[in-house]
């Protein structure tokens, strides 16, 4: 597979951020959802904040059920408009397996109707799983039950409410939490021995924040970006010991330009899954709602290093080797089978187009409404009916100045393009006055669901659409 030759360079661009500054300085309007700066100074070292996990519940047997209660935050060190899902800064980390049952009684102790959607997940869009169309009102519960294929791709996935009209306000609150896929992919030795670190990364804003037409246009941004709800915590590594971190980028609408100083990084996986091989890479250009797993070998010298990934060089965690030590692991040199990433003659070609428009009404801002193929959201239309088992190519035109990170729900793609990010995704960035073409095989579910913009206050306003996939017509 082409993509899989990407030079180190290739891979930086792929994931958006020389794309997105080329087109910026042609483009009179702005249009950056990543430039803000983090309050204080962005240069001082780690405060000594201990990098903390969130919790992690592991399911056994085939199954993991929980209880998620949605409310304001008043744990220790809550920000004020803090949400928080069960009380804790980010919610639980979800751990299961192919093939397993996960079931979660979702309790909304909110002020406003919420409702809960699986990031990545290839699960049923339908009721009792993945229906993105249902509400749950202020002091309901509901019921989510999804079945894992025996198949599902392992992998970081995540979760958050996908309420239309509310999602960028309750994820930016704090309303995530992480979902991770174990398979038989995880024992290779020098992965298993690895030392694996979850980096959940949002920068939080108020419940009550008010809304700006600035906000709608670039997406809100909060002052800092924090780690699993730290801010800049420090760890230490041992040389000689691969570390392993898995990273979302959970933020509403923020891009998340993730390195270290001093370290080289192995990309291993992408949203949708393990890569066949690692490439080496100097960071990862992460837009909202896209995760990558990587693989990083410990600077050799005693010393703190910055990781870097706020989008203006800020440090956001500090890494702290105590002791030099000149040993350094060895990476594996393949990862999965290189026919995973096999898909078969594409059946239909799309093109779906990414606008914007003035003269909407007061709810879009001022005016303001973005969207796809010239028209908002409208739940009780399908803007694009298939069929299962179709194999289809849609080329998304970015016709607006800014990015806009493409999402589908359920069915993970792979992005045909040679400078693209390899093996399965389910969200891409779309340069503005760009495009980006993908594949995606409509297997395993049938149902109604949607593909958006994961900047969410663009989501809100409109920028997402239907797809139905029927099952095989006779
Ligand atoms: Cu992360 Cu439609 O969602
Ligand atoms: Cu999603
Ligand atoms: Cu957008």
């Amino acid at each position: 597979m082409s993509s899989m030759r990407l030079t180190r360079r290739q891979a930086l661009q792929g994931a958006g951020a020389l794309a997105a500054s080329a087109w910026l300085s042609a483009c009179s309007s702005g249009g950056t959802n990543s430039v803000a700066t983090p309050s204080g100074d962005s240069t001082r070292k780690g405060t000594g904040e201990p990098f903390v996990e969130p919790v992690v519940l592991r399911s056994s047997g085939g199954r993991l059920d929980l209880s998620l209660t949605a409310a304001v935050a008043t744990h220790a060190g809550a920000a004020s408009g803090a949400l928080a899902y069960n009380n804790s800064v980010i919610g639980p980390t979800l751990r299961l397996r192919p093939g397993d049952r996960l079931t979660i009684e979702l309790t909304n102790n909110l002020d406003d109707a919420t409702n809960l959607h699986t990031h990545g997940l290839a699960v049923s869009p339908t009721s009792p799983a993945d229906d993105v169309f249902v509400s749950v009102a202020p002091g309901e519960n509901r019921t989510y039950v999804y079945d894992l294929p025996e198949d599902h791709r392992s992998g970081l996935f995540w979760y958050h409410p996908h309420l239309h009209g509310v999602v960028a306000t309750q994820v930016a609150a704090g309303l995530v939490g992480a979902i991770i896929v174990d398979d038989a992919l995880d024992d290779i030795e020098t992965i298993a021995t690895s030392r694996e670190r979850l980096w959940v990364l949002n920068d939080p804003t108020a419940v009550d924040r008010a809304v700006s037409s600035m906000d709608q246009m670039h997406g809100r941004t909060g002052s800092s970006v924090m780690v699993n709800g730290a801010s800049k915590p420090t760890f230490e590594v041992t040389p000689g010991i691969l570390e392993r971190w898995r990273i979302v980028n959970a933020s509403a609408s923020r891009r998340l330009p993730f390195a270290v100083d001093g370290a080289s990084l192995a990309l291993i996986a992408s949203d949708g899954g393990r890569l066949a091989e690692p490439i080496d890479v100097q960071g990862v250009v992460l837009s909202p709602g896209e995760r990558a797993e990587v693989l990083v070998v410990p600077p050799i010298e005693a010393g703190s290093y910055q990781v870097t990934g706020d989008g203006s060089g800020g440090e956001i965690a500090t890494l702290v080797v105590a002791e030099a030590n000149a040993a350094a692991p060895t990476l594996p040199a393949r990862l999965v089978d290189p026919s995973l990433f096999e898909i078969g003659a594409v059946t239909a070609r799309r093109t779906l187009r990414f606008g914007s428009e003035m003269g909407g009404g007061m709810m879009s801002g001022g005016g303001l409404s973005f969207t796809i193929d010239g028209r908002t959201f409208d739940p009780e239309r399908v803007d694009i009916d298939t069929v299962l088992g179709e194999i289809e190519e849609w080329t998304i035109v970015n016709d607006t100045c800014m990015d806009h990170p493409f999402h589908l729900h359920v069915w993970p793609f792979q992005v045909v393009d040679d400078d693209g990010w390899p093996g399965w995704k389910d969200t891409v960035n779309v340069p503005g006055g760009g495009q980006v073409a993908i594949r995606i095989p409509f297997v395993g579910h049938t149902g109604r669901t949607v593909y958006h913009c994961h900047i969410l206050d663009h989501e809100d306003i409109g920028m997402m659409g239907v797809v139905n996939v029927a099952p095989t017509s006779m």
